[in-house]
């Protein structure tokens, strides 16, 4: 990618198209604790930190015109973090909720969860819930938020769903395909993310979005979560508009169009 490192905002959005915008943008926000780490302070304030970058990217998503955001803010294994870290981490979740579900009501923005939310403590699910019904007519912008989140288990847990749907005859072996297993999933009726972007250098998926993943575009930047802000979200958006998404076709297929085939 070219370098981008002296160009204003202001010029990275006079690039972007408005005409091939991701729909559904999934990011994992990571590293907040080397964040704090280099500034000598405790784990936490890079999570707290990282708090304004999610407000900041919501914001943004909206503007722009993206539909859904899924942001990684728990996963089933963060639970093995140091007992502190947890419950900080939840305690801020339920602050972020409190504080910002009247601006997610005002600017059309529909919360939802994805995870086993049932595992978080009862005031945190209460919260969770009460923002999800509150803005459940909401239109502009879907706010997806995987909290005790784990790729693996979720199509696990669609099996086992599937298999009393098929014992009770809702559902034949012989109807099962992709898009009815789709449903089964916590991310039913969601687009599968056009984009994912890692944050802090790391490289991997960490169990995160597993089925929705397969013809996702990934962008990897080292810039830590709390530093990252709209004009790191313009760049990731930019680099994603310059990919040809091929979904195993050839280049020419792709060029000629898809009618011509
Ligand atoms: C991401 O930052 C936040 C969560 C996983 C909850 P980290 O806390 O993983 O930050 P690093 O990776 O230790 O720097
Ligand atoms: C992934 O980050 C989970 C979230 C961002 C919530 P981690 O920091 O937990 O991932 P690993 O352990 O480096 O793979
Ligand atoms: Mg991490």
């Amino acid at each position: 990618m070219n370098d981008y490192k002296n160009i204003t905002t202001e010029e990275i959005l006079s690039l972007i198209s408005q005409s091939n915008l991701p729909e559904h943008v999934a990011i994992i926000m990571d590293g907040n604790g080397r964040w704090a780490k280099q500034r000598r302070l405790p784990r936490i304030s890079g999570h707290k930190v990282g708090m304004d970058s999610v407000r900041e990217v919501i914001t943004f998503s909206r503007e722009i015109g993206i539909k859904v955001l899924t942001l990684y803010a728990f996963s089933q294994e963060n639970w093995k973090r140091p007992q502190a870290e947890v419950k900080a981490l939840m305690r801020l979740l339920q602050e972020y909720l409190r504080k910002e579900l009247k601006t997610m009501t005002e600017k059309g923005i529909r919360f939802r969860a994805i995870g086993e939310t049932e595992k978080l403590p009862p005031a945190a699910q209460d919260i969770i819930n009460n923002a999800i019904e509150e803005t459940s007519k909401n239109k502009d912008l879907i706010l997806n938020v995987a909290l005790s989140y784990g790729g693996r288990s979720e199509i696990i847990e669609a099996v086992k769903k599937v298999l009393t749907d098929i014992e009770n005859g809702k559902v034949s072996a012989d109807g099962l395909d992709e898009a009815v297993f789709e449903n089964y999933l916590n991310t039913s009726g969601l687009p599968d993310p056009d984009l994912l972007i890692r944050t802090s250098g790391e490289k991997r998926i960490s169990n995160f979005l597993l089925w929705q993943s397969a013809y996702t575009e990934f962008y990897f930047t080292d810039t830590l979560w709390p530093d990252f802000r709209k004009k790191d979200m313009l760049l990731a958006i930019l680099d994603y508009q310059q990919r040809e998404r091929r979904f195993g076709l050839t280049r020419e297929q792709i060029r000629r169009g898809l009618d011509a085939i």
